[in-house]
């Protein structure tokens, strides 16, 4: 398994619990086949840009960080005639959403089991028509702000790999963190759209499992989008 926090500054968490022995099964005969070639660095130092034609032309969305895969899955059901890649660097999370793309047996579905900045590096410029950001890893302390998915490090790769007139989603339940996406997105050459709160989500939207323990926790959801300006 390609592991993130050796090539890059990630902070995040690759491992969890002891896998079940049926999430052992979905990562041994279906990651591979499900994972887009020439992402890892080790199988494309040159970071050649992928050739998305395996995607038959059709628009492509991205989710980064898709956790345990619910909102991921319930979008490639929703919407067949789009292809989605799923980005997540946490082992118990992707096999958690390879048991889900069983259950549903959608095909509309290509992974990154990673940083999402190693595909930012090999996607296509504007290749990406709809990206959706739920509930990023909120990095409470100050001093953590910087490691936080809105900073500029994140952005202007991202911006670059989508679409003019595309649609930025970004779902928090951290008020600081909506700050900082109101500071930080609009500079890497997105305008906001539209900012909502509890009730009010996308009319597509699925709860995630982030969402639904900050609901528990008492924390309300804050739903905003952005587009991608052109040029
Ligand atoms: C707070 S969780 C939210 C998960 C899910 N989106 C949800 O709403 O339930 C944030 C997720 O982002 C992932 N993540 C953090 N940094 C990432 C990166 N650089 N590339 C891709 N995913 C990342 C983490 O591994 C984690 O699973």
């Amino acid at each position: 398994m390609y592991n993130a926090a050796e090539r890059r500054n990630f902070y995040g968490r690759v491992h969890g619990k002891t896998l079940r022995q049926s999430q052992k099964t979905y990562l041994n005969e279906d990651l591979e086949k499900l994972s887009l070639p020439g992402v890892r660095l080790e199988d494309n130092p040159a970071r050649t840009p992928l050739d998305l034609a395996r995607f038959g032309g059709k628009p492509l969305w991205l989710e980064i960080g898709f956790g345990g895969g619910e909102h991921l899955v319930h979008m490639a059901a929703r919407y067949p005639d789009v292809e989605i890649i799923g980005c997540e660097p946490f082992v118990n999370g992707i096999a958690m959403l390879l048991g889900k793309i069983r259950a549903a047996d959608v095909t509309n579905l290509g992974l990154h089991p990673g940083d999402v900045r190693d595909l930012f590096d090999v996607l296509p410029a504007g290749c990406l028509t709809k990206v959706f950001l739920n509930y990023p890893d909120p990095w409470p302390k100050a001093r953590h702000h910087r490691r936080r998915f809105v900073t500029q490090e994140y952005l202007v790769p991202l911006a670059r790999c989508m679409a003019p007139g595309t649609e930025l989603r970004v779902a928090t339940d951290i008020p600081d963190y909506v700050r900082q996406t109101l500071e930080e997105v609009p500079q890497a050459g997105f305008d906001l759209i539209s900012q909502t709160g509890l009730g009010a989500a996308w009319d597509d939207w699925l709860s995630t499992r982030y969402e639904q323990k900050a609901l528990r926790e008492g924390r309300d959801p804050h739903y905003l989008t952005f587009k991608r300006r052109a040029g």
